[in-house]
């Protein structure tokens, strides 16, 4: 569900024709709706209204304060992976009593900011890290809450580059060696144990999985309780998988009813940390058309999006749909639209069948909200675009597009 849609042959977003937020801000630019936002967060965290939970936004799916402050504003709190993500957070004013922190990677500096702000928990993912934290929170004079990100070795059946909890990859702790370490957290005088974590991947389409991760998690909690360690939450991640073209993951209120399912007679507060699921959807990137190109083998559209500003499809091979912001009844192609990047991956599609375009008409392409604009860069000196909230009537900027000066701003040139 999402609220861009054709009203008099034109796209809308909610009530704002994509044409008038163009004329203003120029392509290419990101454009989500709060309602769709809104509307997501509100299914995702009403589906588990029946037990004590936590809905914790993963931060780097969209990180833009004005979509922290919205979800902040309904109740939730976020799942940061960087000392970068706990400023957006906390400038964005999500409380720190509702942020998780995960990531294999958490430097000094990092650790430090976190437990000064004093966080709900770290996702902790090796002994090593254990230890770090452990000592910086004695050197700080603070307590650590933590969490074991227990790695649970099922496959979530995505691309493996989004695959995280199988044993080969580089999260999270074994099962078999969780309770040893949870046994030496429970020695460390600065540490105190309240949870137990897992993500086993993102665009998940199907409910086993996180069922079967589960299952283990349980077995592992029940473990941990027979030796006197009770943890108070229990965090199942995020990964829930959106429809990009004709998948059909869970509702939420289906994965909500799996996950309740098998919580049965299990009390403690649940976490999760969906960020796709929410934004993806909610968001779309317009380009136009610059040039169009025949060739014996292909016809191209040339936009003025590229790989830069959304990576996915070069990265993944993930599918975008892409439709005109003002459809014509014209005869249908076969083309690739690609962007201006100097890299022959350099495609938003490929082999896709769309009415005839003309250069200067517009595109959108659709379910870019999630790891669209976070994921962008400025390669090959390309300002990054702006971003647009749109709400009812109205729109806001929430982001400028860079300019030329941004590029450079951090730049100097020695002595030649
Ligand atoms: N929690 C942790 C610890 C994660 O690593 C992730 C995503 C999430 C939650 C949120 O997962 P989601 O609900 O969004 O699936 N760039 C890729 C996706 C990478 C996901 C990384 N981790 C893409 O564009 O598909």
């Amino acid at each position: 569900m999402h609220h861009f849609q054709y009203r008099q042959g034109r796209l809308y977003g909610e009530e704002v024709p994509v044409e008038a937020i163009v004329k203003d801000v120029g392509t290419p630019v990101y454009i989500y709706s709060r309602a769709t936002l809104t509307h997501h967060f509100q299914v995702f965290d009403g589906a588990f209204s029946s037990i004590p939970h936590l809905t914790c936004y993963s931060v780097k799916a969209n990180s833009n304060l004005a979509i922290l402050a919205l979800f902040g504003s309904l109740g939730g709190g976020v799942d940061i992976v960087s000392g970068g993500e706990l400023f957006r957070a906390r400038r964005a004013g999500i409380a720190p009593a509702k942020i998780v922190y995960s990531g294999v990677g958490k430097t000094r500096e990092e650790i430090d900011d976190a437990l000064s702000e004093d966080i709900l928990m770290f996702n902790i993912e090796s002994r090593q890290e254990l230890e770090a934290i452990s000592q910086r929170a004695q050197a700080l004079g603070r307590t650590a809450r933590i969490a074991l990100r227990v790695n649970p070795d099922v496959d979530p059946k995505t691309h493996p580059y989004i695959a995280t909890g199988m044993e080969k990859n580089k999260f999270g702790i074994r099962v078999d060696e969780a309770i040893e370490s949870y046994r030496y957290a429970m020695r460390l005088p600065h540490i105190k144990v309240v949870g137990i974590d897992c993500h086993i991947g993102s665009q998940l389409t199907d409910t086993q999985p996180f069922v079967d991760a589960l299952k283990r998690l349980r077995i592992l909690m029940e473990r941990l309780y027979a030796l006197g360690i009770s943890v108070q939450y229990l965090d199942l991640g995020g990964g829930l998988g959106i429809p990009y073209a004709d998948e059909e993951p869970p509702h939420p209120v289906e994965y909500a009813k799996a996950i309740l399912k098998e919580m049965n007679g299990l009390s403690c507060t649940l976490i999760f940390e969906p960020g796709r699921v929410l934004v993806g959807n909610a968001g779309i990137l317009v380009t136009r058309v610059l040039y169009t190109k025949t060739t014996p083998t292909k016809h191209f559209i040339i936009v003025d999006a590229g790989m830069n500003d959304l990576i996915r499809p070069s990265l993944y091979g993930a599918y975008h749909h892409i439709q005109p912001v003002v459809p014509y009844e014209r005869d249908e192609e076969t083309v690739d639209v690609v962007g201006p990047i100097c890299e022959s991956g350099d495609f938003l599609a490929r082999q896709r069948t769309l009415p005839r375009v003309e250069p200067g008409e517009l595109l959108a392409v659709m379910s870019a909200g999630a790891y669209g604009f976070s994921m962008s860069s400025n390669y090959n000196s390309r300002p990054r675009p702006a971003e647009v909230l749109v709400d009812g009537s109205t729109y806001h900027v929430i982001r400028h597009r860079e300019t030329r000066e941004d590029l450079v701003r951090l730049e100097k040139i020695p002595p030649m």
